[in-house]
């Protein structure tokens, strides 16, 4: 399969909140939840991993995590992993781009350790 086969423009950067999100289903019928952060764009589960509230109306924090609604567990955007309970498993994160004003998110990035493998784009198009 083509690498670009399995990447799909979702939204523009331009209607992402600085410091928010937007919630986005891609066309396999996976909830995302966008961050911009910093300037940074990352792609969340829009499932919390502890009692599955929407992470997309939850805050991005200055320390480049999102916190959950609900009870208030903390992950960090780029890897989706746990920085405060309650919850005990780290968000999937998707792998991101930007390009142009386009955003396109793909898979599920690999799972390492406590996270997932870091994926976050500026939003001048080239990763970090
Ligand atoms: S559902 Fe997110 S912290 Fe409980």
């Amino acid at each position: 399969m083509a690498l670009s086969s399995v990447f799909e423009a979702v939204a523009s950067v331009a209607q992402i909140p600085r410091e928010g999100v937007l919630p986005i289903v891609k066309s396999d019928g996976q909830r995302v939840c966008l961050i911009r952060s910093q300037d940074r764009i990352s792609a969340v589960a829009d499932n919390c991993t502890h009692q599955d509230f929407e992470m997309s109306l939850g805050d991005v924090l200055p320390d480049g995590s999102i916190q959950c609604a609900w009870h208030g567990a903390r992950f960090d955007c780029a890897t989706g992993e746990v920085k405060q309970g309650p919850a005990m498993s780290p968000l999937p994160v998707f792998e991101v781009r930007v390009e142009g004003d386009a955003i396109l998110v793909g898979p599920v990035a690999t799972r390492l350790g406590a996270g997932h493998q870091p994926c976050v784009a500026s939003v001048s198009g080239s990763d970090p």
